[in-house]
């Protein structure tokens, strides 16, 4: 299906054939690009990003590519394909045809997951509209737009369902995506890892390699919603999501591989000599990653979970991939469930498995994000060296869920509160090393020059080479 472009907000869901719902978000324009505008990236409004846009919905060809100012982007409302008579994939109402309205009793509940998973996309524009100053490279510069303009996308996507469907309600909604920010003492956004500060870019990395591939199971998990428009909505965010990741996944892997060409150069692991050096040494990135993968785990929710259990009765939120279990029913099994007992050991309970759904997506992602440590080790072994990179247990700094605020190590063990206040240094960014890895940044802004801290990627964006002017500065 072809993106219809002669409409003002463009879209391929014949928004010009519903007078009311067009003129909701006319209204409702203005208001996204004053925020825009207001919070999303300072600077650069004016210069000319290479930039792909969305231009159908085709897995094959979706995009194009070229320069534009990012205020003139094509943000707009863009659903995969219907499938021919979908069905309901999972819980209670499997094989029964899926919804194309909201059904009145799960009405409140799915407004809610729409406006929750709304509200990352414009926090996380906020929380990176600084990094612009510090870009290590123009094509960097230009994958942080990319990302930036395409969470905004995003959020047209959420704001479009909330209009559409939900009345008076959704539009109330909509406006409030734009009032709650990032880090605001009285309104901020939803969800905590939300509404941490991201002013360097070894965080920017983390974030897109963690916290946007939390962004890939939540939308997994949407996409198979019995809701069709969330369920077609979601399907096509899930297109773009991959580039985010793509760019988190490869830059902690260029931070990797420039400290690893440092360490070679002295013959030195010493993180000392290696930071004189100009570069990030490997101790360092491990404690961000330990900070941003903890904070990002906490997403998935409660491990024991009532409303999770009902979201999937009621064929609202499926687990990722359901198509991929046998049992899409998951009535009267049982799901083991670690828990602290209380007595600095560990017990295992046995829950009903429709409670135990924000675990099975939590499961799937820590499988997901196993790969990355297995590609980063892979340089770092090609380099000689022994060091590797791993992903904490997930029982480590947990805020939610029945191993909040229980003391572990970073591998799960359950410790005394003094010896993990003491050893706090050792696993997280203390801020001699956020104030390091802040010192490191600094705008390059030359054509196919890059900063000392980061190795130049394998290859440039849609076929060009690294050197290209991905930004035209104004
Ligand atoms: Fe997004
Ligand atoms: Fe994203």
């Amino acid at each position: 299906m072809a993106l219809n472009y002669q409409d003002r907000i463009p879209n391929n869901v014949e928004l010009g054939s519903n007078r009311i719902l067009q003129r909701a978000l006319e209204h409702w324009q203005p208001e996204f690009m004053r925020w825009w505008q207001d919070l999303g990236p300072t600077d650069f409004q004016a210069s000319d990003v290479y930039l792909r846009t969305a231009i159908s919905v085709d897995t094959k060809g979706w995009a194009t590519f070229g320069y534009v100012r990012m205020p003139e982007y094509r943000w707009g409302i863009f659903l995969a394909d219907p499938e021919n008579d979908r069905r309901i994939g999972f819980g209670d109402n499997f094989g029964e045809p899926a919804w194309q309205q909201v059904p009145g009793e799960h009405r409140a509940n799915l407004r809610r997951l729409i406006v929750t998973q709304g509200d990352t996309e414009p926090a996380s524009v906020e929380q990176q509209r600084l990094l612009g100053h510090t870009a290590p490279s123009l094509y960097d510069l230009r994958n942080l737009f990319q990302v930036n303009v395409e969470e905004g996308r995003h959020l047209w996507a959420m704001v479009y369902l909330l209009h559409a469907y939900f009345g008076r309600d959704g539009r109330e909604e909509a406006e409030e995506l734009l009032e709650r920010h990032s880090g605001d003492a009285d309104k901020p956004r939803i969800l905590g890892t939300f509404n941490e500060p991201i002013r360097d870019w070894l965080s920017f990395f983390m974030f897109t390699y963690f916290t946007d591939r939390d962004g890939k199971f939540q939308l997994k998990c949407l996409a198979e919603s019995g809701f069709d428009p969330l369920s077609r909505t979601c399907r096509f965010m899930l297109t773009e999501e991959a580039h985010h990741m793509f760019v988190g996944d490869t830059g902690i892997s260029r931070v990797i591989k420039r400290c690893l060409e440092v360490m070679k150069e002295l013959n030195s692991d010493d993180p000392v000599a290696i930071r004189k050096a100009g570069a990030i040494d490997l101790p360092t990135i491990q404690k961000y990653l330990n900070f941003w993968f903890s904070t990002s785990i906490d997403l998935f929710g409660g491990d024991s979970s009532s409303n999770a259990a009902s979201y999937f009765a009621n064929g609202l939120k499926g687990r990722p991939d359901e198509a991929k279990f046998e049992d899409h029913v998951a009535a009267g099994k049982s799901f083991a469930l670690e828990l602290p007992d209380g007595a600095g050991g560990v017990r295992t309970e046995e829950i009903p498995l429709r409670n135990a759904m924000n675990e099975v997506a939590r499961e799937a992602y820590l499988k997901d994000c196993e790969q990355g440590m297995v590609r980063w080790n892979r340089v770092i072994e090609k380099f000689g060296y022994s060091f590797r990179m791993t992903l904490p247990s997930p029982r480590f700094r947990r805020n939610v869920g029945s191993w909040a605020s229980v003391p572990t190590d970073t591998t799960g063990k359950i410790i005394s509160r003094e010896e993990y206040n003491a050893r706090q240094s050792e696993w997280l960014p203390t801020d001699d090393d956020r104030a390091f890895v802040y010192s490191r940044m600094h705008g390059v802004f030359e054509p196919g020059k890059i900063a000392s801290w980061i190795a130049p990627p394998e290859r440039g964006i849609n076929g060009l080479p690294f050197e290209y002017e991905y930004v035209r500065l104004q």
